[in-house]
């Protein structure tokens, strides 16, 4: 049932070319430049008149919203913000009537996400669910919607779900940017176009699989972690601290780059791995000057490049390079690397990979 995989978080990895093509299959047409959510068609007019939306969600689902956030605001300039659904269900938020709320749910029986979900409603929220368990509690607790097709997700750590929420966000920001007016129509059409290409690089990504793995050796005892990164790579550099310190238990921390200098800055000696996410995109420059900063202090570090960078793997130990990918999509492409090396570094501890200690795949306790 592992598909010839040592693990079920590996075959998940590497099943990613695949669940976010189901996540789009029949919702997006690059050819004719068109696309729909049919869970979101009696809503759409809806979301698109919105002035505010409020993600909620838990873990990765949490990072998803943070990617999610960039997506809606660059694309269908609608404020967002993003909340773990733990916090906003214990305070009084302020939510007005017209106001959505996303909730993004793996299993969709997260105890948290569910009563964060009853709450923003009993305050007049519309409620849209982005979940990969068909007909969960959140699934039906929600007004509208789009499902993750990522298939069972088995492993505990969260892979392939979070590139399928990442994609289904996606679609959702851009089917509410068209209907908004906010997105021109070539933008629409290559992002589309773009779209349809990411399972190819990710096939691509998973080809470096062994180059990784000998890094990841190379790293195996180390005793912390940090990553960075800016702009929609900064919720990458979130989930990838998460998958090392859910797996492996090494202690890691993700930050935007440009925070380090407010403290973290303070830890970086030779014994600290730096993880950074430096594609070539609109904050490369600046993230060049903060691995600058890492390798004044003797810091290690590990790059994610844009291939075809020859400039980096002069400054930095170890680059992994990721093909070329339009800004907006970058984080489905960039988290593929940092799902490996936290497996690898797992398994090389010897750690239960599919089942770490101290956590359950599905959370419904409080
Ligand atoms: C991380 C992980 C957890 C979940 C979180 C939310 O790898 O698996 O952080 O993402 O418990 O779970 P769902 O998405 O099922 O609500």
């Amino acid at each position: 049932e592992k598909g010839g995989f040592d693990h079920f978080m590996l075959k998940e990895i590497f099943e990613q070319p695949r669940s976010i093509a189901d996540s789009m299959r029949g919702r997006v047409q690059a050819d004719s430049g068109t696309m729909q959510l049919g869970g979101l068609r009696d809503y759409l007019d809806k979301l698109a008149a919105s002035e505010r939306i409020v993600i909620i969600g838990c873990g990765t689902s949490w990072h998803a919203g943070l990617v999610a956030e960039y997506i809606f605001e660059e694309l269908a300039r609608i404020p967002v913000e993003v909340e773990y659904a733990s916090e906003f269900r214990y305070r009084n938020p302020i939510i007005k009537e017209g106001d959505i709320v996303i909730a993004i749910s793996q299993s969709g029986e997260t105890a948290d996400t569910l009563a964060a979900i009853e709450l923003a409603k009993s305050k007049g929220a519309t409620i849209f669910g982005v979940c990969n368990v068909v007909g969960s509690s959140i699934a039906r607790a929600t007004d509208a919607g789009a499902y993750t097709h990522a298939g069972p997700e088995i492993g505990v750590a969260s892979t392939k779900a979070f590139t399928a929420q990442v994609t289904v966000l996606t679609l959702m920001a851009l089917a509410a940017a068209k209907r908004k007016g906010t997105i021109s129509e070539s933008l629409f059409r290559l992002l589309l176009a773009e779209l349809e290409s990411i399972p190819a690089k990710v096939e691509k990504v998973l080809q470096a699989a062994d180059k990784i793995k000998e890094i990841a050796y190379i790293f195996t005892y180390a005793r912390n972690f940090i990553y960075l990164g800016r702009g929609l790579n900064f919720p990458v550099a979130l989930e990838g601290a998460l998958k090392l310190k859910e797996i492996s238990y090494i202690h890691a921390e993700g930050y935007p780059a440009a925070e380090m200098k407010h403290g973290p800055i303070a830890l970086i000696d030779e014994d600290m791995p730096v993880v950074v996410i430096a594609t070539k995109d609109s904050s490369y420059e600046k993230i060049v000057s903060n691995i600058q900063e890492v390798k004044a202090r003797k810091g290690r570090v590990i790059a994610i490049t844009t291939e075809g960078d020859t400039h980096l793997p002069s400054l930095v130990d170890f680059t992994i390079e990721i093909p070329k990918v339009h800004e907006v999509l970058v984080p489905l492409v960039s988290v593929i690397p940092l799902q490996l090396l936290a497996y690898d570094i797992a398994v090389m501890r010897g750690r239960n990979v599919d089942q770490p200690r101290n956590l359950a795949k599905s959370v419904t306790v409080e």
